[in-house]
């Protein structure tokens, strides 16, 4: 059997096109930060874990950094201490936001980290805390995820287009798309492969650029969109400049 975290979740439910046999659960079945019910769950011996949990809302972890540390930092090490002392591979997910932002050029695994906001903070903790205790984890850094058909960026655009006639988007965030559907078949290829790992499955582009390719689609009622710096759009989390990630070592696979 194969234990899947954060059912409800979008990257879960691309894993759930490819993993018809697989458990899912959500936080009301199996709440990762209560150490009891991971340990409970992990009964069913599970030939191995994705971890697609997540404290997810960049914005609202500023106001929220310990619920977001717990989630995202303690529940992993949790979960990669039991996995390890049981043999069992685990698969978890995290994010481009752990850089800065101010190398120039992609990101590659070994960069230094100096993550911005509460939420890269606390991911970038869950990565230190779960190699500590099971170096054999994978951890999978990705970026920027949409889902082709329901949610992510393309679709919060989409439907601001059909509200608004002019949008002003940020032009100073460069990161690569990830199409959550190829990420869940990356991670299912890197099961057993330890350490870290970057997977994002589009060329570099920045949100307005991405804005651009969406309008051009379906532009709805939006005539003008308007290409802006973050500083005219300031938002609780600061997000990197640049956090385009280097997939060669994915690749060289
Ligand atoms: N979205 C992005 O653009 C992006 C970019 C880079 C990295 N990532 C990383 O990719 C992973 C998946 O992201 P996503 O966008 O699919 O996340 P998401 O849609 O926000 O889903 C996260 C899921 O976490 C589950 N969860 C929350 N608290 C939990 C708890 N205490 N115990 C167990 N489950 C809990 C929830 O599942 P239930 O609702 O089922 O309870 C929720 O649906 C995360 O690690 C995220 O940091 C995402």
């Amino acid at each position: 059997m194969i234990w899947v975290i954060g059912k409800n979740g979008m990257l879960a439910k691309a894993l759930a096109k490819l993993l018809p046999q697989a458990h899912f659960t959500s936080r009301n079945e199996v709440d990762i930060c209560n150490f009891d019910e991971v340990q409970h769950a992990l009964k069913a011996e599970p030939q191995f874990i994705i971890n697609a949990s997540g404290f997810t809302e960049v914005d609202r972890a500023e106001s929220e950094p310990e619920k977001a540390r717990l989630l995202n930092a303690i529940a992993v090490e949790n979960l990669g201490e039991q996995c390890g002392n049981r043999n069992i591979p685990l698969i978890h997910v995290s994010t481009d936001f752990v850089f800065d932002g101010s190398k120039e050029g992609p990101y590659f695994e070994d960069d230094p980290c100096n993550p911005l906001s509460v939420y890269g903070k606390t991911k970038r903790e869950g990565e230190e805390r779960l190699l500590a205790v099971n170096p054999k984890a994978t951890i999978v850094r990705t970026s920027w995820l949409y889902n082709p058909k329901i949610v992510g960026f393309t679709e919060t655009i989409r439907k601001l287009m059909e509200q608004k006639t002019e949008l002003k988007i940020v032009n100073d965030q460069v990161g690569r798309p990830t199409d959550v559907n190829l990420l869940a078949q990356a991670l299912l290829k890197l099961k057993g492969k330890p350490g870290i790992y970057h997977y994002a499955s589009e060329a570099p582009r920045s949100r307005y650029e991405w804005a651009l390719e969406v309008w051009r689609e379906t532009p709805g009622i939006c005539k003008t969109l308007i290409s802006i710096p973050s500083d005219e759009y300031p938002t609780p989390a600061r997000r990197p400049t640049n956090s385009v990630l280097s997939t060669l070592k994915f690749q060289s696979l």
